[in-house]
Parts: C-alpha cells; structure tokens; sequence
C-alpha cells in the first residue's frame, strides 16, 4: 500500500493545523493510500548537531544518523510516497519544532561534494501554513530556505495556506482586542469550511497520483 506521511509541526492537537492535516489523511484515506499523522510535540529530539556521520567517507548516507526519537521518522520518510508537512506561522516562521525536523532531514541530502541535494526517493510533497495575516497582509515567510531543499532533493512542492484562522474558541476570554471577534467569525464562515475541503482534496489527489 502506498504511504503518505503527515508532520504536524504545531502544538495544539484540536485546533487549525490539526484540522488542516486530518483532512489530508481523510482525502489521502479515502482515495486508497495509507496516511500516517506525526506530531513533533510528542517525540522529543534535536536538530542536527553537525556530527557529520552523514558525511564520512564511505559510509555517507542521505538519512541521519544520530539516534532519537526522530530516528524512526526519518527513516519512514525515506521510504515513503509521498509527504505534508504542517505548521502553524510564529514570527513569520514555521515553528522552531518543524524547522529542528527540517535540519534533520535535509542535511544529509545535501553533499558537501558537489552541492547537489538528494533524498532517499522523490517524493510529491504538500506544505500546509495556518496563521492570522491574509492572503494580502502576511508576514510568512512559510518553509523559508528550507523550501530550496525540499523542491531540490524531492521535488516542487504544493502549497496550501489557511488565513486568519481562530487563534482561540473564544476571543472574549483573552487580552486579544487586537482582533475583532466579528471579522474573525466573518472570515472562518466564508473560509474555513473551504480551506478544510482544500486540505482534504489535496491528499486526495496526492494519493492519486501516487497510485497511479
Ligand atoms: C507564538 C506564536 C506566534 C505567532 N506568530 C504569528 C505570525 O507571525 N504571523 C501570523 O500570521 N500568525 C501568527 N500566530 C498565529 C498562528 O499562526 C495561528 O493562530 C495558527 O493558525 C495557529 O495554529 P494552530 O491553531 O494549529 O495552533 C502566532 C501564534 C503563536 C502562538
């Protein structure tokens, strides 16, 4: 069976990004692959630590070497069809959690040789952001330089963006006057509905397209 892996690079288990990447693996699901859901929070790991083992002399490998609980991860992914990758947008980036994942997995694609970046496999690839800006106001700077390496090891990657989502169920409770209740509420009943049905076609088609 085809496996498409799914890295939820935020915090909250109920909230925008989850909800974003449960329809993937619903569309992906249904469509007749396997989607298996990953979530950076709940394993505890680090970025690379530049022990280059990925780097020696015949023994260089494009999966990290250092063992954690990413290990597992990482070598699923080698050997996957296809990839989502989820994040919420802090401070313009995606979160520091999805950005430690990143190091780990594209360092070793990269040679220090000639600069070429290679995977394990080519593989289609979603990037999925949920923030508070706009299509029109924004400051993501999304996947950042780690989109170079994504497009470059395993292939040009789809976006799919969720704005001015609920950052909270009840705006009332929280010092959070900055945004209005009614544009937000406005925004979600245009949207939301939208962006879900989005997320759930995108896996589906990646599916698709993999098992064809
Ligand atoms: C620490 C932090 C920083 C944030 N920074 C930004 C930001 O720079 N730009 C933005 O549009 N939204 C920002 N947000 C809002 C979140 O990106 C947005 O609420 C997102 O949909 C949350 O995803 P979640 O519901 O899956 O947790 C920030 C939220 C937090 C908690």
């Amino acid at each position: 069976m085809k496996k498409i892996i799914i890295i939820d690079g935020g915090p909250r288990k109920n909230m925008n990004t989850a909800a974003m990447l449960a329809k993937v693996a619903e569309g992906a699901t249904q469509a007749g692959a396997e989607a298996k859901v990953v979530r950076l929070y709940d394993l505890a790991y680090k970025g690379c630590i530049s022990c280059l083992a990925c780097k020696i002399k015949g023994r260089a490998s494009n999966v990290c070497k250092f063992k954690d609980a990413l290990t597992p991860v990482l070598e699923e992914i080698a050997q996957a069809d296809g990839l989502v990758l989820g994040s919420p947008i802090y401070f313009g980036d995606v979160t520091g959690q999805m950005r430690t994942f990143l190091e780990r997995l594209a360092f070793p694609w990269l040679s220090y040789n000639d600069y070429s970046m290679t995977a394990p496999k080519k593989m289609p690839v979603l990037l999925i952001e949920t923030m508070n800006g706009s299509p029109e106001r924004n400051n993501s700077q999304g996947y950042g330089s780690m989109e170079y390496c994504i497009a470059a090891a395993l292939g040009q990657p789809e976006h799919l963006n969720a704005y001015n989502t609920y950052q909270v169920k009840n705006y009332g409770n929280f010092e959070l006057a900055g945004f209005s209740e009614e544009a937000k509420r406005k925004w979600r009943d245009e949207h939301w509905e939208q962006d879900l049905l989005k997320a759930f076609e995108a896996g589906k088609r990646m599916a698709q397209h993999i098992m064809a």
